[in-house]
């Protein structure tokens, strides 16, 4: 399915372009495939991309950097979601999104002083999300925030079973059908659909994330969307364009 990772330019890590083309089980050359069709990874001095037909999808960190600067994060409705009925300092709460995607909510959630294990059970996205950390951590902007941010690959269910802790917040963010798209989100949206399909366990991974036994959960819905599992939640927290509903335990 993936044809190659094509490396172009100088400045590129080939030891991981190589470990990248092992475990997709394909080969690293600097040559773009000639079908217009195509999906391959695409690596060169400014990170890795994924490339399907015409579509672009890479991780890029640096876009929330204006949501959370100048007294913007206060805003942020993920955080008043998150909120915990305890003041902890900053750094100690421990989160886990078992739905990573590309990281932006992680980021936001770190940015709030939460440790953050991010989950991501699709090999492409992970790559794509591995490498926008990476270019987080070297960005004296962000590394900070990035430094607070730790990915594990693999699926949430397999991977809340395996925590040693019991998290302040697990984060839930399956993905969901929204009526208004942004250009921006639908052509996001378009390269995502040819990689992964909505979530179909949703019953699973909410049980497995109680079972984890957090203090609460937040799960990101569309406004007028169906609880996930049927959930009611304690409470919601709802604007225009999205529904945070948070269930908590303690
Ligand atoms: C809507 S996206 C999340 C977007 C993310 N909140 C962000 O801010 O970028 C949902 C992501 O969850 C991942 N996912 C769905 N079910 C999962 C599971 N059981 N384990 C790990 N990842 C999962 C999908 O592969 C997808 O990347």
């Amino acid at each position: 399915m993936i044809e190659a990772v094509c490396v172009q330019g100088r400045g590129v890590d080939m030891d991981r372009a190589r470990r990248l083309a092992e475990k997709f089980g394909t080969e690293v050359t600097d040559k773009i495939p000639d079908d217009k069709h195509a999906m391959y990874f695409l690596f060169d001095k400014t990170g890795l991309s994924f490339i399907a037909g015409k579509q672009e999808l890479k991780g890029d960190l640096s876009r929330m950097l204006k949501r959370v600067t100048g007294g913007h994060l206060a805003h942020e409705i993920i955080l008043k979601a998150a909120k915990q009925n305890t003041e902890a300092e900053q750094g100690t709460l421990r989160a886990v999104d078992c739905t990573a995607g590309l990281g932006e909510d992680s980021f936001l959630l770190a940015a709030g002083g939460y440790q953050v294990e991010l989950f991501e059970h699709n090999p492409v996205t992970a790559a794509l999300l591995h490498d926008a950390l990476i270019r987080a951590r070297k960005n004296p902007e962000m590394q900070e925030i990035a430094k607070r941010m730790t990915l594990r690959e693999g699926d949430s269910k397999e991977l809340l079973a395996s925590l040693t802790y019991e998290p302040d917040l697990i984060y839930l963010d399956p993905m969901f059908p929204e009526k208004k798209k942004s250009a921006e989100t639908k052509k996001k949206l378009q390269v995502l659909h040819k990689i992964e399909t909505p979530c179909a366990d949703e019953n699973e991974l909410i049980q497995a994330a109680i079972d984890a036994k957090p203090k609460k959960i937040v799960i990101k819905r569309p406004p007028e969307g169906p609880y996930l599992a049927g959930m009611t939640p304690t409470y919601s927290v709802t604007r225009k364009a999205v529904r945070f509903d948070c269930i908590v335990f303690s």
